[in-house]
């Protein structure tokens, strides 16, 4: 088969491959149990934002659940450019998965000897809803407690906010909200969440949800913004009172939060505080990052690393 470059070059076993061509194991524990961690990575005008840090929790996520991924931190690093490079990717999309690989039908982790490391890079697509905000309800799932499946690994197994969406499409809302094992705001299903109070902009300390790459780069904005920030627990009252909220991650980017559980959030539109925020994410990311360069090798030939 020739490949075509309109299917995309997937990094896969060790190898570049066209999406078409690209599979794992059916015996491959990430595909039987979930048992492996990822990464979703933005590229904005030719640059890989925040790439070492993604990869630094690639790793942090691997090392909790003792995944020896196949390559080291530069050699990761690298094949995210060069993937992007080979997908003449300018503005895009990357995922990075790590499997425990392929095994037996049992769950012991030991019967896999070698993790696999996958890499896809896509144009990007753009989130619908994002400009004019989103509905949110409360979802009855609590996200996974620290001491059960640590919310700061990004495992491949999201049953837990997967079931939380689930509930959020049945009630016709756009996200759902969740809470932790206290009762306290944890998270949205892919997102971290913040409110703006009378006094400060607010999101919970990151035991109880994802160490979310926007979340710090929020923070890091509004402190030089002059907007005052806090790391604390706080419960839905102080959500439904809250006078703008919204959530974010590297995919959703920044996008308004106009009502949860059907309580109106401010004015029901994107708040002054958010708006800024808005703005300085967009013009940050589009400034910072790896460059990703030009590839000496052509974008549409597979070829071995
Ligand atoms: C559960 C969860 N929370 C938060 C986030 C946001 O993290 P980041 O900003 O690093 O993309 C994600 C991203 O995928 C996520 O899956």
């Amino acid at each position: 088969m020739v490949p075509r470059p309109s299917d995309g070059l997937v990094y896969v076993s060790g190898a570049w491959r066209t999406a078409a061509d690209a599979s794992v194991s059916v015996f491959d524990h990430g595909l039987l149990y979930g048992d492996g961690v990822f990464e979703g990575i933005r590229a904005y005008n030719g640059r890989v934002f925040k790439l070492e840090r993604h990869i630094d929790r690639l790793f942090d996520s691997a090392k909790a659940i003792r995944l020896q991924i196949p390559n080291t931190h530069a050699e990761v690093c690298e094949l995210v450019v060069e993937t992007c490079r080979r997908n003449a990717i300018h503005d895009g999309y990357i995922r990075l998965v790590v499997t425990r690989g392929p095994g037996d039908l049992g769950i012991d982790p030991r019967k896999c000897p070698r993790a696999e490391l996958i890499v896809i890079a896509r144009q990007l697509t753009m989130y619908a809803a994002a400009a004019s905000g989103i509905r949110v309800v409360t979802s009855t799932f609590r996200r996974n407690a620290p001491d059960a499946t640590s919310p700061s690994i990004k495992s491949l197994n999201y049953l837990n906010n997967i079931l939380a969406r689930l509930e959020a499409n049945d009630r016709g809302a756009d996200e759902a909200l969740m809470l932790d094992a206290q009762g306290y705001v944890a998270e949205a299903t892919v997102d971290n969440f913040f409110i703006v109070s009378a006094h400060a902009l607010l999101t919970p300390p990151t035991a109880t949800n994802l160490k979310g790459v926007t979340r710090d780069t929020l923070l890091e904005l509004a402190a030089t913004l002059g907007i005052t920030t806090e790391e604390r627990p706080f419960t839905l009252f102080d959500v439904w009172t809250s006078k703008e909220a919204f959530i974010c991650g590297t995919g959703a980017e920044v996008v308004p939060v106009v009502s949860v559980d059907d309580r109106t959030i401010g004015a029901g539109t994107i708040g002054p505080v958010t708006a800024r925020l808005v703005t300085a994410y967009h013009d940050f990311v589009r400034s910072h990052g790896t460059p990703i360069g030009v590839s000496a090798r052509t974008a549409a030939t597979p070829a071995t690393v």
